[in-house]
């Protein structure tokens, strides 16, 4: 057997010597090294030598698949890198089944809608200031939506056109100031909250969606003013934008408060110069606001004579769009990647 252990320990220098890729070199291992390979097979003839020979060739066949083994490795070293690798590994085999000279797999991380984005840094501006977060109902009954808030019957904001109605008194909540009726009917005085969340209108151009969203806030305390409603929303408006943005308070109307205002902000695009995202006026709109009406108050059971609150809506797309110069709204909503991948 020493002639034969011989012989195929040369022939396998020989061809290793030559094998000019690694699929040769795997063929090889197999040759000699596989599970019907030369040198295994050549173990399984052990059994039949004598007690003195079985040591004697048992290590010579150990020591020749050393070798044979550490040749097809050291070949192996002469190929690519990444061939390479594979072989140091033991994982030779794998040549053809991957390509190990691809990039790796990159981990593809979720990001942020920017809406959600934008809702999330109003309300961490407004929680700083003491408010807490109330929720609703998106599906809203016509009391909370509008009656509850001084909206009578015949209001223009009923219209068909701007609520989609579900039935006669239910209706998707087109704003979220049903959660400052909500809110005020379950605590008592003093309230601190604001209420962020989606809302409904039958509108569709380049600054309205179908469903849109907005954060509520609501202040009820005795001696609540004025002033403070304009602190409040200044100071709001300078951590959102920046300490330099002007603010303004314009008279406005609106049916559950009274005095009502519009806030506008210095045009954050020309600085007030005006140009084409302020038409020209220097200013944009972006609240409206006012002190909680007396008849709201009595619709909840409060007494208009004991306390006073401040109220206030934002629309956050038209806050995103003012941050990030978006210049057409259905953009947030058409769910190209290559959009919302800039946040
Ligand atoms: N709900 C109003 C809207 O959707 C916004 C608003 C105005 C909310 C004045 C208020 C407020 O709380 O005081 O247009």
């Amino acid at each position: 057997m020493h002639k034969e252990i011989e012989d195929i320990l040369k022939r396998a220098k020989r061809e290793i010597e030559k094998a000019k890729d690694s699929k040769t070199l795997d063929a090889l291992r197999v040759k000699f090294l596989g599970r019907k390979g030369e040198i295994t097979l050549a173990f399984k003839k052990l059994s039949s030598l004598s007690e003195e020979e079985r040591p004697q060739i048992g290590r010579l066949l150990n020591k020749a698949k050393k070798e044979i083994d550490s040749l097809l490795k050291e070949k192996g070293k002469s190929f690519s890198p990444s061939e390479r690798s594979l072989y140091k590994d033991g994982l030779g085999w794998l040549k053809g089944v991957v390509d190990p000279s691809l990039p790796g797999r990159r981990k593809i991380i979720g990001k942020l809608h920017p809406i959600t984005k934008v809702m999330g840094e109003i309300c961490s501006v407004f929680q700083s200031m003491g408010f807490s977060i109330a929720q609703g109902p998106e599906v809203e009954e016509d009391f909370y939506n509008f009656e509850a808030l001084n909206i009578p019957p015949n209001h223009p904001a009923r219209d068909m056109q701007d609520t989609f109605y579900i039935d006669d008194k239910i209706l998707l909540r087109t704003h979220t100031s049903p959660i400052q009726i909500r809110t005020m009917k379950a605590q008592k005085p003093p309230i601190r909250i604001i209420a962020p969340g989606k809302v409904y209108r039958c509108d569709s151009d380049v600054t309205h969606t179908p469903m849109f969203h907005q954060v509520e806030g609501l202040m009820v305390d005795k001696n609540v003013s004025f002033s403070q409603l304009k602190g409040t929303l200044t100071q709001f408006v300078h951590k959102i934008f920046d300490a330099q943005t002007k603010v303004r308070f314009r008279p406005s109307y609106f049916p559950f408060t009274e005095p009502s205002a519009e806030v506008d902000i210095q045009c954050v695009n020309c600085r007030g110069k005006g140009c084409r995202v302020c038409s020209y006026t220097g200013w944009l709109e972006v609240l409206g606001a006012g002190m909680v009406h007396p008849a709201v108050f009595r619709n909840v059971g409060y007494d208009p004579e004991e306390v006073t609150g401040f109220a206030f809506g934002l629309g956050v797309e038209r806050i995103a769009m003012l941050k990030y110069s978006i210049d057409d709204i259905r953009l947030f909503y058409d769910n190209d990647i290559r959009f919302l991948d800039q946040f």
